[in-house]
């Protein structure tokens, strides 16, 4: 009864702090949230919905779009960050016509392999997802990476097929880039997703990738800055150093790192 008559005292006394929150009827967020988001400790925050999303309703697909992107992997779910930016950036490219493909390297269950199958099918694009599809190759556990431990496993090429569910995928199974066929060689890439975790697929990924990507199209490179996967930071840096264009970071869980390409149109 006591902690109850404390409550009420607080929401009716308007001079005090949560009077005037429900006066206002201002979100409690609004309130709290700086001093919160400064000083805790805590792994998981609170953050607005973009508003183009929540207030404007411009992306209804990404309703559909998160069941995917938490299938087989519930921890998703705590990282929405990430899946705004692979889904706003994605349609960014789309909305310019930079031509080609979009292409994956690191598959693992195809959660984000589907957010870029479902807008390649939208523009009759082909999606290209490249992984062993049975975890990282002991080739690739090596130098830097000599401390790794055998990741991924759990997958298969059945259960990609299940969450991309799209029929027109291209799946290149193996160790890249051994894997590389002239079929995906020779076409140009408006999109890739480089999401391999250690220096030798990253690197190769980067040679690969970069020389077959349109002007204006998007490099997306996931675990730059989350500490953890440093073989795939020191590819990118080592690989950035020989090129004009820079990164953009994403404050997502993993560190997600952006290059576009630049499109040779000059300065307007
Ligand atoms: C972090 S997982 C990818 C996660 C996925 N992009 C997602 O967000 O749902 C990394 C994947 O890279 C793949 N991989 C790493 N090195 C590879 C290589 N040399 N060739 C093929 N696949 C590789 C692993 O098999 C693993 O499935």
């Amino acid at each position: 009864m006591q902690v109850l008559r404390s409550v009420k005292r607080l929401l009716s006394d308007p001079s005090g702090r949560f009077g005037r929150l429900f006066k206002t009827g201002g979100p409690v967020w609004f309130w709290l949230a700086p001093p919160f988001v400064q000083r805790s400790r805590s792994r998981v925050y609170v953050a607005s919905r973009p508003d183009s999303d929540f207030v404007h309703h411009e992306h209804p697909e990404l309703s559909d779009l998160a069941d995917s992107w938490v299938h087989h992997n519930p921890k998703n779910s705590f990282d929405l960050p990430r899946l705004y930016a692979l889904a706003f950036n994605i349609k960014q490219v789309m909305a310019e016509d930079v031509p080609g493909d979009f292409a994956e390297l690191g598959v693992f269950r195809g959660n984000s392999a589907a957010v870029l199958a479902h807008y390649a099918r939208r523009q009759g694009r082909r999606v290209v997802l490249f992984d062993t599809f049975e975890g990282f190759d002991a080739k690739d556990l090596v130098g830097i990476d000599g401390n790794k431990g055998q990741g991924f496993v759990e997958t298969s090429l059945g259960t990609v097929q299940s969450v991309v569910g799209d029929p027109s995928a291209i799946y290149v199974r193996g160790w890249f880039p051994g894997s590389v066929t002239p079929e995906v060689e020779d076409r140009r890439y408006a999109i890739a997703h480089l999401d391999c975790d250690l220096y030798e697929p990253m690197i190769a990924g980067l040679r690969f990738f970069y020389p077959r990507l349109s002007p204006g199209g998007l490099l997306i490179i996931h675990d730059y800055g989350g500490v953890h996967w440093d073989g795939a930071k020191r590819a990118v840096d080592e690989f950035i150093a020989g090129i004009s264009e820079r990164l953009v970071q994403i404050p997502d869980k993993s560190g997600t790192a952006m290059i576009r390409k630049a499109a040779e149109r000059g300065v307007p």
